[in-house]
């Protein structure tokens, strides 16, 4: 089944520390924004990205796709503050319906099949978001003090992609814009309309590049696969 991705790319990666957007740190002699883009790039079923960018980047980041020979790009936008935004910007972007995921650019290691998976589930049931469970034993503890351990079995960690009928999405995004409200995932702004979201299980290498350790990771990730 064919699918359109939505691809932020437009934060500041100040976790990572490297004085510029962490998408432009290389691995492997590629940025890591590239990484990603070939993924679906080689996946037949993409029909097309669309990526949101900071304006001030948006010609470096042309020449890389060119470079690289990155060729489903559709559009690239501009970003917003906040990665809810951007991902607002993409969906604003894309007119033609079907299914779409939300992937943050900074997931290089997304496997295939789980990107199968969610589009299958998405275009059955509406909304199909990636997860693992969790592995550590998990408590509830608001001020420091346990109140109770939580089912960890009942527990998951969440990732990208996130896989949505696109008149879905757009319901939950143009409604969150109204209401002023600010998630952490697509999922989030889904969930408040009531509609049911599933969990399509992911693979502990789907990692966001967020900090120095991931980057040692990733590297280990990409030695494997060669
Ligand atoms: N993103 C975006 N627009 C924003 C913030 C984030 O498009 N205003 C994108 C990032 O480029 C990244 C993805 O959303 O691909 C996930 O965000 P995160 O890992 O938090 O990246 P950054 O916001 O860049 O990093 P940090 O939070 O450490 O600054
Ligand atoms: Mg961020």
């Amino acid at each position: 089944k064919k699918y359109t991705v939505m691809l932020p790319a437009a934060g500041s990666g100040r976790r990572m520390g490297a004085g510029f957007n962490k998408l432009f740190l290389q691995m492997a002699e590629k940025p890591i924004l590239i990484h990603t883009l070939e993924v679906f790039e080689k996946d037949e079923h993409c029909s097309g990205m669309i990526l949101s960018v900071k304006i001030t980047e948006k010609q470096k980041i042309e020449k890389m796709l060119e470079r690289f020979g990155i060729t489903k790009v559709k559009a690239l936008v501009e970003g917003g503050e906040e990665r809810q935004h951007s991902v607002a910007a993409c969906i604003r972007a894309h007119q033609s319906g079907g299914i779409v995921l939300v992937h943050d650019a900074a997931r290089p290691f997304i496997d295939q099949n789980v990107i199968r998976k969610l589009v299958d589930v998405a275009a059955e049931h509406g909304a199909a978001i990636a997860g693992v469970q969790v592995k550590d034993t998990m408590k509830f503890a608001p001020d420091g003090i346990v109140e109770e351990t939580v089912d960890r079995s009942k527990l998951w960690a969440i990732q990208t992609p996130q896989a949505f009928k696109y008149e879905l999405l757009k319901e939950a995004t143009d409604k969150a814009e109204v209401d002023g409200f600010l998630g952490t995932d697509e999922s989030m702004i889904v969930e408040r309309l009531g509609h049911p979201v599933r969990i399509v299980e992911s693979t502990y290498d789907n990692v966001k590049m967020t900090t120095k350790e991931d980057l040692l990771f990733g590297e280990v990730l990409l030695k494997r696969r060669q």
